[in-house]
């Protein structure tokens, strides 16, 4: 499976992926690399593993959906067949997932619905949670909205700050992403349609598990 990972900054999910890839634990290749800026790390993590990358700045294009359409266009170039959202600071339009429907995958740091949006683990500091984690979602045309994956709950110490909550939550985030991408490439996922809201069902797979302790 052809997969593209969007980015726009130090790209540690993108290198999860493509250790995982090298490691032969993904059926699945980074075809394509793209980040909205020039400067992000995540760039340089693609050129170390020879994988193709891009840049496409959101500041050529007018409007959201005329950066889509070019998203699009660059995807389609590249064969992609399944599109992960990894730290990409964009709100996608309907342009780009008319194009891949039910195969545009974001990873956000919380345990959606809880805490959406920017700073998800401020978030839930400042809220006093025990529990937060990480979620795996279809994205739809919602900010950090979309038939959730897969969750792994991270478990709030009593000695956290923002900053170690942060840092768990993401060794979480790396662990969860291939795996998910794994079920994509290996076609264990489907949606339900018939109980109101898209439900994700994934074949054999528990969707959720708690992280180190
Ligand atoms: C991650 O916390 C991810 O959940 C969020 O943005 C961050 C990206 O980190 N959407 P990185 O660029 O993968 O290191």
């Amino acid at each position: 499976m052809r997969i593209a990972v969007l980015v726009s900054g130090s790209g540690t999910n993108l290198q999860a992926i493509l250790d995982a890839a090298r490691a032969g634990c993904l059926e699945a290749e980074v075809a394509l690399v793209v980040s909205n800026k020039a400067n992000a790390m995540a760039l340089t993590r693609a050129h170390e593993a020879h994988v193709p990358s891009l840049v496409v700045s959101h500041k050529d294009y007018a409007t959201r959906e005329a950066y889509d359409a070019a998203l699009v266009s660059a995807l389609r170039e590249h064969g992609v067949e399944l599109v992960v959202l990894a730290g990409f600071m964009r709100i996608v339009t309907p342009v780009l997932l008319a194009a891949f429907p039910n195969r545009v995958l974001n990873i956000h740091p919380s345990l959606l619905p809880a805490f959406p949006g920017l700073d998800a683990q401020r978030q839930a500091f400042e809220a006093g949670v025990a529990v937060t984690g990480c979620t795996v979602h279809l994205v739809d045309g919602g900010m950090d909205t979309g038939p959730i994956v897969a969750q792994t709950a991270v478990v709030v110490r009593g000695d956290d700050d923002e900053a170690t909550l942060r840092a768990r939550i993401l060794v979480e985030e790396h662990r969860l992403l291939p795996r998910v991408i794994q079920w994509f490439a290996r076609g264990l996922v489907t949606i339900d349609h018939g109980r109101g809201v898209p439900r994700v069902v994934v074949a054999g797979q528990a969707r959720g598990s708690f992280g180190e302790p």
